[in-house]
């Protein structure tokens, strides 16, 4: 059965929306499985520039079901905006292709300000959030109070839970947060509002993918964020709130770990992080910021610049093993063209000995030292190239590597911001590896 989990191997930013936009053209489903509206997947269809945050990126493939599993947080009034932008440019026709598990967690406008206030309060040491209220979220969600998409579907229950709840978090904000209260009169007439115009999305997506899955048909997770932000297995505290890795497709759409055929890795050519936590690879030199300026390293979320190193293969191992990568795509490696020489971190030493794997605490994963092999880098453009074999042979010395080290086969490298700028060496809907 063909079902592929595509996720971010890095810090995030990998790249995802492009590479998912071509892969959807091949799927049936598309289905988001975590994370929120703090992820931005970039697509740039016909020179037009789209930024997703919650609506899987087959939208924009017409005919393709999408799905947003139970292990996301949906801010409501993210999801309209992006319903109604997606509308207004004639890229989502049909109503019946989107379905929103009941069980999706909600974002509330209090877990928006609790997120700001909280960052507000740890100063230096803050993660560097998105400010969307993932955090807080996720937080109600795990503590049995938070709101479900199903509540959407019971305006009267819906606002008795809410004016509690208002009530509630009122006395944090103002007493804890520093925070002004809500009013309650405002937020209940918004979420009537939204139980209006988003119920009809609700449905049970688990029985729904089951069934589509045993008949076969294509199926695309896409994941938010990346290994390096996962709670568990990240830079914990510098993480989000959910588990960003291959696993959580399981949990966060309802499905058997049984049904999962492929895993594909996504990784930049180099690395990139923005908030805050530890970057061993990271370049604070003229070279980063020509990185960031050519690669376009600035929040899609956000806004904010990204930080830029080389890429970091003890990382990447790392991640390999966590999520079990059966494919590895590499993307933005038009961005490396002209940099020479080019460095590719191996491993890390820790007071003098080489690490076996990666430390689970940031203190030690801020003092390691990258031990690095230089490669020669290539002048050319790579935008136009289609066929592996037409790399510079620098190019190709760079991507063996890397594949030779992670032993994992690269599946496709992206060569440039356009859908077609891409180099695919087979399709990832194929019988199990
Ligand atoms: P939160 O997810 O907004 O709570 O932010 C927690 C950390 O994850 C911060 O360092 C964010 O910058 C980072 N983060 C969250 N979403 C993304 C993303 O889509 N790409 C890259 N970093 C992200």
């Amino acid at each position: 059965m063909p079902v592929v989990v595509l996720i971010g191997a890095q810090w995030g930013d990998e790249g995802k929306g492009k590479v998912v936009d071509y892969f959807a053209s091949k799927a049936d489903v598309v289905v988001r499985f975590q994370g929120g509206n703090n992820a931005g997947h970039t697509l740039v269809v016909g020179g037009e520039k789209i930024i997703l945050h919650l609506i899987p990126s087959g939208i924009l493939h017409p005919g393709k079901l999408c799905i947003i599993g139970n292990g996301l947080v949906v801010d409501p009034k993210v999801l309209l905006e992006e319903i109604d932008g997606l509308k207004a440019k004639g890229h989502f026709k049909d109503d019946s292709k989107l379905k929103i598990s009941e069980r999706v967690q909600l974002i509330l406008p209090y877990h928006r300000e609790i997120d700001v206030a909280s960052e507000a309060k740890k100063g230096k040491s803050k993660i560097g959030t998105t400010g969307r209220g993932i955090g807080p979220s996720y937080a109600d969600k795990a503590s049995r109070s938070g709101f479900r998409f199903c509540d959407l579907k019971h305006p009267a229950q819906l606002e008795k839970k809410l004016k509690e709840a208002i009530k509630e978090k009122n006395i944090y904000l103002t007493r804890v947060a520093g925070a002004k209260p809500l009013n309650a009169k405002k937020v209940i007439k918004e979420f009537l509002g939204y139980s209006k115009r988003l119920a009809k999305y609700a449905d049970n997506t688990s029985l729904l993918l089951d069934r589509l899955a045993r008949q076969r048909k294509r199926v695309l997770f896409e994941g938010a964020q990346g290994t390096m932000l996962d709670l568990d297995h990240g830079t914990y505290p510098y993480v989000t709130s959910s588990n960003t890795v291959a696993a959580a497709a399981c949990v966060g759409a309802g499905i058997s770990p049984l049904l999962i055929d492929r895993i594909i890795g996504v990784s930049k050519a180099y690395t990139t992080r923005v908030g805050g936590g530890p970057f061993p690879t990271e370049l604070f030199d003229k070279l980063g910021d020509m990185i960031r300026e050519r690669g376009g390293e600035y929040g899609s979320t956000t806004g904010r610049p990204r930080r830029c190193g080389w890429i970091d293969l003890a990382q990447l191992k790392y991640a390999a093993r966590i999520n079990g990568l059966t494919d590895l795509v590499i993307t933005k490696l038009d961005v490396l063209s002209g940099i020479s020489p080019l460095k590719i971190c191996t491993g890390y030493k820790y007071k003098g000995s080489l690490l076996k794997d990666f430390p689970a605490e940031v203190e030690i994963v801020s003092a390691v030292k990258p031990v690095f092999k230089e490669f020669k880098g290539w002048k050319s453009e790579l935008g136009n190239i289609r066929d592996l074999g037409d790399l510079p042979s620098q190019t190709k010395s760079y991507l063996r590597f890397i594949e030779d080290q992670l032993e994992v086969p690269i599946l496709a490298v992206s060569v440039g911001k356009e859908r077609d700028e891409i180099i695919v060496m087979s399709e990832p809907f194929l019988a199990k590896v």
